[in-house]
């Protein structure tokens, strides 16, 4: 069985979405560990709630970069983490850490990338008049919501549409989406080539 780790800072609404389906027994792995840069983020108590194991880390703790990444690292090495499921991790990872983990890191953005990147992505596609927003899942490199993308999911943006409502739908797509993507993963359903990825469905 395949062994993930989630990295989140924050509400952890993602977390509980693949928690939920893990504890079901819909995706073939199991979440291992929680690695959270955040001692005040709601996510530790969903995980603590699942029965999911906190890895707790500060970075102002660490000098460098270099010296964060790595306690991760020899965190997950020990738990044998096969996938890192980046669930609102609110860190760029170095090309160093990226390259370690190389295509065994994933992301969700609320948005259809290349559009909107960045931690404002809903706010922005919302303020900017868009007609079409969406969800992305994409793997990981050293560039912010940058990688090759593994599905995207589009949205409308209606004419009478409220930003509440609008994030409301997208995180209600994503704790579909992002499940399902890492069940595919697990199954050695999504291969890639370069910027390429393809998903086999049966
Ligand atoms: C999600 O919208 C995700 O797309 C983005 O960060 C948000 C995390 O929300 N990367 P939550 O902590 O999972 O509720």
């Amino acid at each position: 069985m395949m062994n993930i780790a989630v990295f989140a800072s924050g509400t952890g609404s993602n977390f509980a979405a693949i928690a939920r389906e893990v504890k079901q027994g819909k995706l073939s792995c199991g979440i291992k560990l929680l690695v959270c840069d955040n001692p005040r983020a709601k996510v530790i108590d969903k995980a603590r709630k699942a029965g999911v194991e906190v890895f707790v880390i500060d970075r102002g703790a660490f000098a460098e970069k270099k010296d964060f990444e790595n306690a991760i690292a020899a965190r997950l090495k020990k738990d044998r983490i096969d996938l890192i499921v980046l669930a609102g991790f609110m860190r760029l990872l170095s090309a160093q850490f990226v390259r370690a983990f190389h295509n065994r890191i994933i992301n969700i953005h609320p948005a259809l990338l290349p559009a909107f990147k960045g931690g404002h992505a809903i706010a922005d596609a919302f303020a900017y008049g868009a007609k079409l927003t969406g969800v992305t899942v994409h793997f990981v490199d050293e560039r912010m919501d940058h990688g090759p993308i593994i599905a995207q999911e589009a949205i409308p943006i209606k004419d009478n549409d409220t930003l509440a409502a609008l994030e409301k739908r997208i995180h209600v797509r994503e704790h579909k989406l992002y499940p399902e993507i890492i069940r595919l993963f697990a199954r050695g359903r999504v291969r890639v080539r370069g910027r390429k990825v393809v998903i086999t469905r049966k």
